[in-house]
């Protein structure tokens, strides 16, 4: 059994404690917005926040999850109102197939609170999510917008 929160909400979960966070968010809560890209946190499509910073999910057990305020892409909108990095990613076009987006928006959402206004320097070491469709170029440019926003 595991207990989690979830974008505010308390789930009661029958699975064994060394299943990856990604595997339970996406089979046991039903939100499938976080991705599986490689299972061994390179890629970062699964990112999610734990207790506000950026984890991929794919490599987290769910008993380390126990606890922490687990936030998802779902859980990123407050009330209706899309989040900053959300916005920019939508004005500035920045999807593509959109697979590698949800977990993207969660690194850079994690980046933009802890350096509000990143370097490329920030955003070389912190991003690091791998985009397919190569959209880093767009992303650095949404990242600048969302900075000055
Ligand atoms: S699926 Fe988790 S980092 Fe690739
Ligand atoms: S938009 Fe297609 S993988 Fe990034």
């Amino acid at each position: 059994m595991a207990r989690l929160n979830v974008n505010g909400q308390s789930y009661d979960l029958d699975v064994a404690p060394d299943t990856p966070l990604l595997w339970v968010i996406r089979e046991n809560v039903g939100l499938t917005g976080t991705k599986y890209g490689c299972g061994i946190a390179q890629c970062g499509a699964c990112t999610v926040h734990v207790n506000g910073e950026a984890v991929r999910s794919c490599s987290l057990p769910v008993s380390e999850a126990e606890g922490k305020q687990i936030t998802t892409i779902e859980g990123l909108a407050q009330k209706g109102v899309l989040h900053k990095v959300q916005k920019v990613c939508i004005e500035h076009d920045v999807p593509q197939c959109g697979y590698c987006q949800c977990g993207m928006i969660m690194a850079v959402a994690a980046l933009l609170k802890s350096k509000p206004k990143p370097t490329d320097a920030d955003i070389d070491e912190n991003i690091t999510n791998i985009c397919r469709c190569g959209t880093f170029q767009q992303v650095r440019e949404a990242i600048h917008a969302a900075a000055s926003a």
